[in-house]
């Protein structure tokens, strides 16, 4: 049996680390081979992880690169279908939302090709988004579907897909964090590193920042008001904030520089995976639109305030440290005093979200494929 699994961004990389170490396990039965699509080219949004996390290098590089969506969806598409003729894989194996992980699941699925999805069913009903689209059409043509939370499996029944299909594993996500928080690097150490010796230390702590969705970095107003709402924040609490590139890039075109530019916000650039955890897990809230993040704080029992208006995790809502807030500044605010009065959610983490997921999806994988891979 060969299984062919895929990347392509940076959300990809955390989770596919544990699916590579269990499916090792599984040799000589298994052969396991990684094809990157190069949909995140850059060093900061590669390198880091695929170094950090022990990510084998990628048998296959597509070398994609940005576009539209359509460009983007299409480039992958065109060029992993003669990868996967050369490796000829029993199966296919793609995780979370992102644009190459709909393209590649598309052009194995019309190959006959089984499709095995990690991060299945899960569900924000916000067509706007482009991973809402992505997800649903992915888990249409998928085999085998594994999710990681109980809400992934109703979305997908009610969608029709069969029941024997579905398996709750758990969160693969969730593995890389067990394994990797004892090598987590501090905030301390980061802001040191990167000339802010000092920078937050004081008693009131500080919060980590996130913004990359086009929804609230596209639109001027949106980030501006983000932008400003951060600042009555840095006030009282130091914010430390990564930037993604499109975020860098959108921040400059709407000239809102000088509200970045300022003693209360620590911009960085895009953090590798151990600096991200060691900011997450010394902050004293997160403010994020990141769909990952609402997850790890949830395991790491970090209040995190979400600025998007729904969540397709709904079960860091329902359990974990997660609140939603949408862009709505005083509601914002809000939430955030009612953090720092310690009001905020205890959470507790859920279930399977234990360090194994990787193993379960192991396991069923080798049943299934002695089965024949036979779905229903
Ligand atoms: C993608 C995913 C999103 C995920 C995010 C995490 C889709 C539809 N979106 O969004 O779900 O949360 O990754 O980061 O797949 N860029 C660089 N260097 C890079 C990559 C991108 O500079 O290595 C810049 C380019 O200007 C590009 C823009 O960022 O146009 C957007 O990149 P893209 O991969 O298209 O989407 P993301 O916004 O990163």
């Amino acid at each position: 049996f060969r299984i062919l699994c895929v990347v392509g961004a940076r959300p990809n990389f955390m989770k596919m680390a544990p699916i590579m170490a269990a499916l090792a396990e599984l040799r000589p039965h298994v052969d396991v081979q990684l094809v990157h699509t190069g949909q995140h080219y850059d060093v900061a949004m590669n390198h880091q992880y695929f170094a950090a996390l022990g990510i084998p290098d990628p048998d296959i590089n597509l070398e994609v690169g940005s576009g539209s969506h359509a460009i983007q969806t299409a480039d992958v598409m065109k060029k992993f279908e003669p990868a996967l003729d050369q490796v000829q894989p029993t199966a296919v194996l793609v995780v979370g939302d992102v644009n190459s992980t709909i393209a590649c699941a598309l052009v194995a699925a019309k190959k006959g090709v089984p499709v095995i999805h990690v991060e299945a069913g899960l569900r924000s009903f916000d067509r706007a988004m482009p991973e809402e689209i992505n997800r649903v059409l992915t888990d249409q043509i998928s085999d085998l579907l594994f999710t990681t939370e109980e809400s992934g499996e109703a979305n997908l029944l009610r969608e029709g897909i069969a029941k024997e299909r579905i398996h709750f594993v758990g969160n693969v996500m969730i593995d890389t964090l067990v394994r990797n928080l004892p090598r987590a690097i501090s905030a301390e150490q980061i802001v040191a590193d990167h000339g802010k010796p000092g920078f937050a230390s004081g008693a009131e702590g500080y919060a980590v920042l996130t913004l990359h969705r086009p929804s609230n970095v596209d639109d001027f107003a949106v980030l501006r008001t983000l932008l400003e709402t951060a600042n009555r924040i840095g006030e009282r609490t130091p914010i430390i904030f990564p930037l993604h590139p499109r975020t860098r890039g959108m921040i400059e075109k709407a000239g809102l520089n000088h509200l970045v530019e300022n003693s209360n916000i620590l911009l960085l650039p895009p953090m590798g995976y151990l600096e991200m955890l060691g900011l997450m897990k010394g902050a004293r809230v997160v403010l994020t639109d990141s769909g990952g993040i609402q997850e790890e704080t949830t395991a790491l029992g970090t209040p995190c305030i979400t600025l998007r208006n729904n969540t397709e995790r709904p079960i860091t809502v329902d359990e974990g440290t997660n609140t939603i807030a949408g862009q709505d500044p005083d509601k914002i605010m809000a939430i955030y005093n009612e953090v720092m009065a310690g009001g905020g959610k205890a959470g507790r983490v859920p279930y399977f979200w234990d360090g194994k997921a990787a193993v379960r999806i192991a396991e069923k994988l080798q049943a299934w494929m002695q089965a024949g891979c036979k779905t229903s």
